[in-house]
């Protein structure tokens, strides 16, 4: 069994959160999800032997404030899994301003690592294989104006991505680690939707694999020792070129830190 570490989930209440915590818990680790429905969130942290903190990562308010509650449950956070995020059908803005994908997706694991980074020790960032397909454009993607049913997801998770190897920069004197891991393409309920194109979607996730089958790849990097690294699944693959042009990612922190208000 590995040593106990406190680790928190976002998005544990389901899907591959509610796997990877249920795994964490196996291993012996203390272990709390993250939730926006108390009274769900509640059921399954029973369920599975976690804690729960309530926290909705949808806007610069409530993502505060989420952070405020992960500070006062785990003092020290030996690792969190920004596991919560969303592929939206359409563009809905949030209540700063920011379309909704861009801002769960990347603004608040950003906003998260900055407001926690003195009590952090690990950060596993689960990603999306997805992101080679992504493009970011900082003057139009924040607000969706490129928005796209197909495209935005993958635009906010290279996004989330390309801040991996500078957390892991920042970091480097402290001694905090981040790694990112693509979890598999799997059944759960990323992307659901209405209509025809939803009956097509749920009819393609049959044939997929559980989310329990990212349970261990994923709960395997809450002790990984290495930082800045990118897996596909269990392999370690090195960035595709879309995320690693460097001069384009400083601009996407910057932006990010201006945007949600941190140095
Ligand atoms: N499934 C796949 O094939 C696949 C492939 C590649 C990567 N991933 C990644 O795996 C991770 C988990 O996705 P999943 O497939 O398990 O999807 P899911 O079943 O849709 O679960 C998404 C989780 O994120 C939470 N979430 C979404 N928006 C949020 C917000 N604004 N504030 C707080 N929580 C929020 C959801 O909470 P609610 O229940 O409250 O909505 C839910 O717990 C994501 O990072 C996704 O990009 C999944």
């Amino acid at each position: 069994m590995d040593e106990p570490l406190n680790v928190i989930v976002t998005g544990g209440n389901r899907g591959v959160g509610r796997a990877v915590a249920a795994e964490a818990v196996r291993r012996g680790h203390r272990v709390t999800i993250m939730a926006r429905r108390a009274a769900e969130g509640r059921a399954v942290a029973r369920e599975i032997g976690a804690g729960l903190v309530v926290g909705d990562l949808s806007n610069l308010r409530t993502a505060r404030a989420a952070a405020g509650e992960i500070a006062a449950v785990a003092p020290a956070v030996d690792a969190i899994v920004h596991n919560a995020a969303l592929w939206p059908s359409r563009r809905v803005l949030n209540e700063d301003g920011f379309e909704e994908s861009f801002f769960a997706n990347h603004l608040a694991p950003f906003l998260l690592n900055h407001l926690l980074e003195r009590q952090l020790r690990r950060v596993v960032q689960v990603s999306a294989g997805l992101y080679v397909m992504g493009r970011v454009d900082p003057e139009r993607t924040p607000a969706g104006d490129d928005f796209s049913a197909t495209k935005t997801y993958a635009n906010t998770k290279l996004a989330n991505l390309m801040m991996v190897p500078l957390f892991a920069e920042r970091w480097k004197e402290a001694g905090v680690t981040i790694d990112a891991v693509h979890p598999g393409v799997l059944r759960t309920g990323l992307g659901e939707r209405r209509g025809f194109q939803g009956l097509l979607l749920r009819t393609v996730k049959r044939t997929l694999k559980s989310a329990e089958a990212a349970a261990e790849p994923v709960a395997d990097l809450l002790t990984g020792e290495g930082t800045g690294r990118y897996f596909n699944v269990r392999k370690q693959r090195p960035l595709r070129p879309v995320a690693r042009d460097p001069e384009l990612a400083r601009r996407v922190w910057d932006d990010a830190a201006k945007a949600v208000d941190v140095a």
